[in-house]
């Protein structure tokens, strides 16, 4: 059930979530080689990036060619998402940075609900701003166009910013837009003011389906393999990214490429785990996302799948 994104093919619909100090190479390697066909880096600021802050682009951690990946950029506007591919197309040529080359999809974040994002007006709280959200997907579209035609490009929202923008159905508003520029479209069925363990309204999905008509990717909810099952009969979307459900139990990519089962043997959780250092150690991965991958390997391990997060 392969599933192709503009000029992307995916080997089958199941995808990694972007996540923030979580989707490290290691993480998106370990996923990728259980069955997810595409893998996104964390969130990366478009403004920081473009000025070469030397932290912003380490986030950038590409390097394994196996492992399909995209980059996920958050920006405020057209000439400052401009600025932040220029700069990337710029570097990619560098040696230093060749691993950017590895990079099959470009995706704008319009999800996250940090305040200190929301209070600037970015993340979702852009959602509603139909004229410049479409000028963004343009200049995406159009700029990476130019570069590398071979590059997918997409974008992933909220619902809006709270509930009566999700009532007013301004995600709605810019299915035109996505449609005419974007390869995929990736919606998170809540509003920003939801928090995750609050259930995703995937009825929203239901909705929006009928009107989009390039590869519509669904997420929220979707914690394990029969909930992914779940959302893509139910919805009918084309794919289902999977966040939360991922890091509790990376295999859940394996069980649903029907690959084998959901549940990973001790010795499977150790071989991987080491696989996962072998690679921190040689990409010089931040000791943080080690810590992280860490506890859940370990819980993994005792066998348990009951998560830390909600
Ligand atoms: C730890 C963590 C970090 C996240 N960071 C990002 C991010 O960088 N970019 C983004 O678009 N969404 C981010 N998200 C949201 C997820 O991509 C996803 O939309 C959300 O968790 C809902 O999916 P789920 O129900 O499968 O967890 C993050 C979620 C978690 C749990």
């Amino acid at each position: 059930m392969s599933l192709k994104l503009g000029p992307l093919t995916l080997k089958n619909p199941w995808l990694l979530a972007p996540m923030e100090a979580v989707t490290d190479v290691g993480f998106r390697s370990l996923c990728g080689s259980l069955g997810a066909s595409l893998t996104f880096t964390e969130m990366v600021r478009g403004s920081s990036f473009a000025r070469e802050n030397r932290s912003t682009l380490e986030l950038v951690d590409t390097y394994d060619e196996q492992t399909a990946t995209g980059v996920q950029f958050l920006t405020k506007g057209p000439d400052e998402l401009e600025k932040t591919l220029k700069k990337f197309f710029e570097l990619r040529e560098q040696p230093s940075f060749a691993h950017f080359r590895n990079i099959k999809a470009i995706d704008l974040n319009f999800g996250c609900p940090n305040p200190e994002l929301i209070e600037k007006g970015l993340g979702p709280a852009m959602v509603k701003r139909t004229a410049k959200m479409e000028a963004l997907f343009s200049a995406l579209a159009k700029t990476v166009d130019s570069h590398d035609p071979s590059i997918a490009v997409g974008s992933k929202i909220r619902l809006g910013l709270n509930q009566r923008e999700m009532e007013f159905k301004v995600a709605s508003r810019l299915v035109p837009a996505a449609n005419a520029n974007l390869d995929f479209f990736t919606v998170h069925a809540k509003h920003a003011g939801q928090r995750g363990s609050e259930p995703a309204d995937w009825k929203e999905l239901v909705e929006l389906r009928d009107h989009i008509t390039i590869p519509f990717i669904g997420n929220g909810g979707a914690l394990n393999a029969t909930d992914a099952r779940r959302m893509l009969k139910e919805t009918k979307v084309d794919g289902v990214m999977l966040a939360r459900g991922a890091i509790q139990n990376p295999w859940v990519f394996r069980a649903l490429a029907g690959d084998g089962s959901e549940t990973p043997t001790k010795e499977e959780v150790e071989a991987a785990w080491r696989d996962y250092k072998e690679r921190a150690q040689r990409f010089h991965t931040k000791q943080k996302y080690l810590d992280f991958h860490e506890e859940n390997f370990e819980r993994l391990i005792k066998g348990s799948l009951n998560s830390r997060l909600d």
